[in-house]
């Protein structure tokens, strides 16, 4: 790629919710690098994307719970200058009980849900920094507050993820460089599926369309929102939980136990 055009790094770019990030930072002129497994999707959607948008797109065929994978991805996000967003989408999540869940479904998911996107995430920061502008797109879930017996550790992952996003929001509030956390709740995607429960078991009305969800979450982005829950109509409903969450923070700031513990 040899543009001047600005950058957007789209982790799991193969499929759902990826796959329409692509499409909507192509339409704004931004040339794309596209990171995931199935490498013969990302050339496909390459091929569509730039004869669609005239922009280029670099596939990467990468599994982020693998060091070589990561490093690949942060190696290109830690010398392309020309990167500006970095969307860490990719995530996974056996719907499953603690006790039921493997070893290895266990240590992928903590791997692709916190440990890539926090390297992903560190990588490019030292790049942000110093041209003082980027944006950091972290795709959590509305699952970060709230736990099903079979979410126990997908929802686990996703709380890091608005935790992390939202103390790196702290860290640069006084810069250039953006973070949003995006927590979409039921989309029609392949997720379902891969985690064992097919999407069919839903309620379809409670189920969005990855074109909505994405375009929401930009609109949001546009807005300048930090926290951005597509489909809560009711936005002081998240105001009021934020400020519940503060003041019960607040609470805590007292050095002596409270009168219930203290034992006669
Ligand atoms: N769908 C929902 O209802 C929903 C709700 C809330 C949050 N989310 C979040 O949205 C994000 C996108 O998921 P989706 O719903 O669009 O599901 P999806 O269609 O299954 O997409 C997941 C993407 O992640 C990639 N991926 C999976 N394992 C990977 C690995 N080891 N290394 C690299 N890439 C990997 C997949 O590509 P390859 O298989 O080709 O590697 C795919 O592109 C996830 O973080 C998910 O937790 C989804």
């Amino acid at each position: 790629m040899s543009s001047t055009n600005p950058v957007a790094v789209v982790t799991g770019a193969s499929s759902g919710i990826g796959a329409v990030y692509a499409d909507r930072f192509a339409a704004r002129g931004y040339d794309l690098v596209l990171v995931a497994r199935r490498i013969e999707r990302l050339h496909k959607l390459a091929e569509t994307l730039s004869a669609k948008h005239g922009i280029g797109v670099r596939p990467i065929e990468a599994d982020l719970t693998d060091e070589a994978g990561l490093i690949r991805v942060e190696e290109l996000l830690r010398s392309d200058e020309r990167v500006a967003v970095l969307v860490n989408n990719a995530g996974n999540g056996k719907l499953s009980s603690t006790a039921a869940m493997s070893d290895m479904d266990t240590a992928a998911t903590i791997a692709l849900n916190v440990v890539a996107p926090t390297r992903l995430a560190r990588a490019v920061l030292p790049g942000f920094l110093k041209r003082d502008t980027g944006a950091i797109i972290n795709i959590a879930s509305v699952m970060a507050f709230q736990a099903l017996p079979i979410t126990t550790l997908y929802g686990a992952t996703k709380s890091y993820l608005l935790s992390f996003s939202r103390g790196l929001l702290g860290e640069l509030a006084a810069t250039g460089v953006r973070v949003q956390a995006v927590l979409p709740a039921g989309t029609a995607t392949e997720f379902y599926d891969h985690g064992g429960i097919p999407l069919s078991a839903f309620d379809p009305a409670a189920v969005m369309t990855t074109e909505d969800l994405v375009d929401a979450a930009l609109a949001g982005f546009d807005q300048g929102e930090e926290v951005t829950l597509p489909s809560v109509h009711d936005s002081g409903l998240w105001t009021a939980y934020d400020e519940a969450r503060a003041a019960l923070f607040g609470a805590t700031q007292v050095g002596v136990p409270a009168p219930r513990y203290i034992q006669a």
